[in-house]
């Protein structure tokens, strides 16, 4: 592996940027071994407030932080970039859903799909996050016909975990007891997060929390509306869990920590046609991640019929976002 390795960030003066530098920089990311380069990526109205991230950062001392490049030029952003954190996006506000924002922040994916296909090193990685994360994934995927298409994922981590941390609240266990929490779907309020194939201390979570009207109930709402009732109380949407989540993803599928045997986690990652979801679609799957750049989309996990309607729900709404912004694939 790389070493620098140079991590692109878009929208690094933003909410979840603030929460998320600093854990690049200390090493909880990539790992210990590994200095950074962190190439942050700002319109310019922000650029003033980066300079004041990049000041903070420099000021936290970093062992690791090699060098931080400040631009709002997408070609400087992503030069030989090996990771591609793409987070700079409008967020919605109360009342709203992330599809609305589809329209307003889906063009920006299309210059940065192309710079990164340009400028960014043959190896480069790309996480997107900024909503809708996998609808804007599906644009940079398409922008950058010269990368492999497996290298554009979209995060549905902060669902894992919220699914994780509901669990594991009504189980009373440890959160390391409750493993296999596979999200399907798009990350908005149609997601399917499975409770019927995730394990509690290795038996069915659903035997152990015996109320299965709970996990069809309150527990998929939760999880599908965590977002909103974050905006709700908070008056601006999730940064440290976003953050920490992104951290998540970002480990196990590069930063050196495979998914543990037996256990699987959750990515949106483009279908290959598995379990019939349209080949290319930025579907989040259980996948197993080999910690240096690879993953692969969990085989035969058995669904029902009731999960089943759940993910062709959630899958019909990511191809009515798919035609919403055909004219920028
Ligand atoms: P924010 O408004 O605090 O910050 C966004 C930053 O992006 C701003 O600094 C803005 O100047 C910058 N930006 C806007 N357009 C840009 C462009 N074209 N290039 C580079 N930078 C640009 O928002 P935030 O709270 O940091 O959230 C960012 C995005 O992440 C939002 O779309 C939000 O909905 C999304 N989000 C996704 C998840 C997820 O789980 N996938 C979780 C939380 C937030
Ligand atoms: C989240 O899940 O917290 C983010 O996608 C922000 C939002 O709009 O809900």
């Amino acid at each position: 592996m790389q070493n620098p390795i140079r991590v692109s960030v878009t929208g690094a003066a933003g909410q979840i940027g603030y929460a998320l530098l600093p854990r690049i920089a200390s090493g909880e990311m990539l790992g210990l071994d590994r200095e950074v380069i962190l190439q942050l990526i700002e319109i310019p109205p922000a650029m003033d407030a980066l300079r004041g991230v990049a000041m903070e950062l420099e000021d936290c001392a970093f062992p690791l932080l090699r060098d931080i490049v400040l631009t709002d030029d997408l070609d400087r952003g992503f030069e030989g970039a090996h990771l591609a954190l793409l987070v700079g996006a409008k967020p919605r506000g109360k009342g709203q859903e992330r599809g609305d924002l589809i329209r307003e922040n889906g063009p920006i994916f299309v210059g940065q799909g192309r710079a990164i296909a340009e400028v960014a090193d043959d190896e480069v990685r790309v996480a997107v996050v900024g909503n809708p994360a996998n609808t804007n994934a599906l644009i940079a995927m398409s922008s950058a016909p010269g990368l492999p298409r497996e290298r554009f994922t979209a995060m549905t981590r902060l669902d894992q975990n919220r699914a994780m941390a509901q669990l594991t609240g009504k189980a009373g266990v440890p959160l390391t007891d409750v493993t296999n929490v596979g999200i399907w779907g798009n990350h908005s309020a149609t997601q399917y997060p499975d409770f019927e194939n995730a394990r509690i201390g290795g038996r069915p979570a659903e035997e152990v929390i015996g109320d299965r009207r709970w996990l069809e109930g309150d527990f998929l709402t939760t999880v599908q509306k965590r977002g909103a009732a974050i905006i709700e109380a908070r008056g601006q949407s999730s940064a440290m869990s976003a953050a920490s989540a992104l951290v998540d993803h970002v480990r196990d599928w590069m930063g050196g920590e495979a998914t543990p045997e037996g256990d699987w986690v959750s990515m949106a990652v483009p279908s290959d046609g598995s379990y019939g979801i349209d080949e290319g679609l930025i579907t989040s799957f259980p996948v197993r991640t080999d910690g240096k750049g690879g993953y692969e989309i969990v085989q035969g996990v058995e669904l029902s019929d009731f999960a089943r309607g759940k993910i062709e729900a959630s899958v019909a709404e990511l191809q009515e976002e798919r035609e919403v912004v055909r004219d920028l694939l």
